[in-house]
């Protein structure tokens, strides 16, 4: 199966990067949430099952988005640009595939090996290693400085989208909505 073309995204590309972005961004704010301890801590513990349960899914999608990039390749930018403009993109691409898959496997790693299992849904618990608390706490805080600098390329990536849209005006944003191929 190939979703190759020289100038655009295909169909699966286009749904790997839509359903990433909605399932990530979900899973940060919802972390964000829980982390500034904003909610009785009955709604705080039901979020945090499904925060864990929803992530550890996320952790098998984003194996497969992220393979299936390397496996693709990226198409050549939609217009002229700069040097320093297509090394920040890769750089910033690059750099959030990357936190696509530290997210959650620090997730999971800090739960696990911190003696806690992690509640599919009520429907199985996967269950905790022996306790490596030391493990768990640099896991915890991957997991931590991962989220404000994923959240952060976040930003950087849409303003530059919207930079495209609107001030550029090339066909960046639209190969990626709707796959037609920048002119
Ligand atoms: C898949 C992507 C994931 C994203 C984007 C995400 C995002 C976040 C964010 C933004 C925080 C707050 C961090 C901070 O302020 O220090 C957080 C906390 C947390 N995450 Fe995740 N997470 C993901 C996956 C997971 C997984 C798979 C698990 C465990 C199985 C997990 C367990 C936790 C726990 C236990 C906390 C601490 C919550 C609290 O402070 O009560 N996360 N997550
Ligand atoms: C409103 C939100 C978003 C907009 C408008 C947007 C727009 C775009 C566009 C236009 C491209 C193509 C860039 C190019 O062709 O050079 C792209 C690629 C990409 N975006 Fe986003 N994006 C959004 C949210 C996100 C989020 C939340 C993530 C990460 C969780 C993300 C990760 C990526 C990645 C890794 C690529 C590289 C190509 C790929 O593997 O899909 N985007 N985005």
């Amino acid at each position: 199966m190939t979703d190759k073309t020289s100038a655009t995204y295909g169909s699966v590309s286009r749904l790997n990067h839509w359903l990433g972005a909605a399932l990530f961004a979900s899973l940060l704010i919802v972390g964000f949430i829980l982390s500034y301890d904003v909610l009785p801590d009955e709604q705080a513990g039901e979020m945090r099952n499904l925060h864990k349960a929803t992530g550890t899914l996320v952790f098998f999608f984003a194996l497969w988005r992220v393979t299936w990039r390397l496996g693709q390749g990226f198409p050549p930018a939609a217009s002229d640009r700069a040097a320093w403009e297509l090394t920040l993109s890769k750089l910033v691409h690059g750099a959030m595939l990357l936190a696509l898959i530290i997210m959650p496997l620090s997730g999971i790693l800090m739960s696990l090996m911190g003696g806690r299992g992690i509640d599919m849904y009520g429907l199985f618990t996967i269950p905790a290693f022996a306790e490596m608390k030391d493990f768990a706490r640099s896991a915890r805080a991957v997991h931590g400085y991962a989220a404000y600098t994923l959240a952060t390329l976040i930003v950087l990536h849409i303003a530059g989208a919207l930079k495209h849209a609107v001030i550029d005006r090339d066909g960046t944003l639209r190969r990626m909505l709707s796959g037609q191929a920048a002119v």
